[in-house]
């Protein structure tokens, strides 16, 4: 629901960045698929009315999943110039070529709700059989690969995998990272106003890490050792706890019937496992202090005191206490009253806020979404619903942009953006069509 008379619709948005069965984020300035926007699309997708694009849209993610099982941050399944660092840049010698690095997984999280709310019974049942094991590879992968030595806490190579690129939570484990010994030309700064994108300092060392891991020829363990960038990433980390119980909990009610639960017996055991040191290890990282979870530079053994959007994520995943919960509750009131058009992705009292600089001020709503989920899971409806307010404020204001500025409400970076669409259709606005026909929850209880 756009202000703008003569603005594209959400719908028509999609399907704008509809390349053939993936939806690239905005024309131009993204042109391939990415990782977590394909996840938050489908779900514009299916509220849209079109379910089966919705899992055609998982499905061509997933053809870019590693052997090891990574589901990568860029697939390249076309040709593009308007986007630095392409495929030649990454060098992943496969067909479709992809980036080195992943994304914070939602997609599992999503899938659910796919398969819980698909009016298309059958569709949905047989979708989900044919997805969820490569899912459950991801998540074995992750934890791993990531957390090799059971801290319950999985680490991130680079400020892209956490998907929040250039929060001011990555600056000090940035400081760490050399910066690249080569000329390269950015595009991004040629498609969108240069002061809402990350500076050439943070570039230089985005680009090092992607040579680094070329250099190393994408070794797990080597990354691991020596990486100079390894941080445990509170968003990642959240994201992946909740979509590790949404795969769980799909397995284990086997709505579909599809004997999911004994089929991946051993796998899930060992996802039960990696839930289980996540609830313990996620303590380290809360700040009695700031009254939000922190991430920690693994190399530096430093917690990044920052108060940010991530770290109320792992509301998102229900490992908050209750005290913990009502805390960070209590700081969306501030939050919002210097930067209403939120919920701004750095507290708007931090010296290092930026209302429209890339993830140091600006809103996105799939975070929002998130968030309202998780303040609604533990009981802070009027938190929930300031948030889903102030959501709706930004799409009202500016219409489909990639980000707001969160003191204006105005649009920042790309524009006509699907993941931004896809709330609207999904969370903010659902077309009548879409809420009635939902499947009856009875029929596909599955947690
Ligand atoms: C970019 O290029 O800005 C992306 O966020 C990297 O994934």
């Amino acid at each position: 629901m756009t202000a703008m008379p003569d603005a594209p619709s959400a719908h028509d948005i999609l399907k704008l960045n509809d390349l053939g069965g993936y939806t690239v984020p905005t024309r131009g300035l993204y042109p391939f698929q990415w990782n977590w926007d394909a996840a938050i699309t489908a779900l514009g997708w299916m509220a849209a009315g079109d379910e089966a694009r919705a899992w055609r849209e998982v499905e061509r993610l997933l053809e870019g999943q590693w052997d090891n099982g990574m589901v990568p941050h860029i697939i390249f399944h076309g040709d593009a110039e308007t986007y630095f660092p392409g495929p030649e840049v990454w060098g992943v010698q496969r067909s479709p070529s992809t980036s080195a690095i992943s994304q914070p997984p939602v997609l599992a999280s999503v899938m659910k709700i796919l398969f819980e709310e698909g009016h298309d019974r059958a569709l949905a049942s047989e979708k989900l059989a044919a997805t969820l094991p490569a899912v459950i590879n991801y998540h074995l992968w992750f934890y791993r690969e990531r957390d090799p030595e059971n801290t319950g806490r999985v680490c991130s190579y680079h400020p892209w995998e956490s998907g929040m690129d250039n929060s001011p939570q990555w600056d000090g484990p940035l400081a760490g990272v050399p910066p690249v010994d080569a000329e390269y030309v950015r595009r991004d700064t040629g498609l969108v106003d240069p002061s809402e994108r990350p500076h050439k300092y943070e570039y230089d060392r985005y680009i090092y890490l992607v040579q680094f891991f070329q250099q190393n020829d994408h070794d797990g363990e080597v990354l691991y050792r020596d990486c100079p960038y390894r941080v445990e990433d509170i968003s990642l980390i959240s994201i992946l706890h909740r979509g590790t119980r949404d795969l769980v909990a799909l397995c284990e009610a086997d709505a579909a019937g599809l004997g999911l639960a004994s089929t991946h017996g051993e796998a899930l055991y060992s996802l039960k496992q990696s839930q289980a040191l996540t609830e313990q290890g996620i303590q380290a990282l809360w700040s009695e202090e700031l009254g939000c979870f922190l991430s920690h530079d693994a190399r530096a053994d430093v917690l990044l005191e920052h108060v940010t959007t991530a770290g109320m994520l792992p509301l998102f995943a229900g490992l908050p206490n209750a005290i913990q919960a009502e805390r960070m509750g209590t700081l969306v009131a501030d939050w919002l009253a210097e930067a209403p058009y939120g919920l701004a992705s750095t507290h708007p009292q931090s010296t290092r806020f930026e209302p429209k600089r890339y993830w140091r001020g600006p809103s996105w709503l799939h975070i929002n979404w998130m968030l309202a989920i998780g303040f609604e899971d533990h009981g802070l409806i009027q938190e929930a619903a300031q948030i889903k307010q102030a959501s709706k404020d930004c799409i009202a204001v500016a219409g489909y942009y990639e980000y707001f500025n969160s003191v204006t409400g105005e649009g920042c970076g790309g524009r006509d953006f699907s993941w931004t669409a896809a709330m609207d259709l999904y969370w903010l606005n659902p077309l009548e069509s879409f809420t009635a026909s939902k499947a009856p929850q009875s029929e596909v209880e599955t947690s």
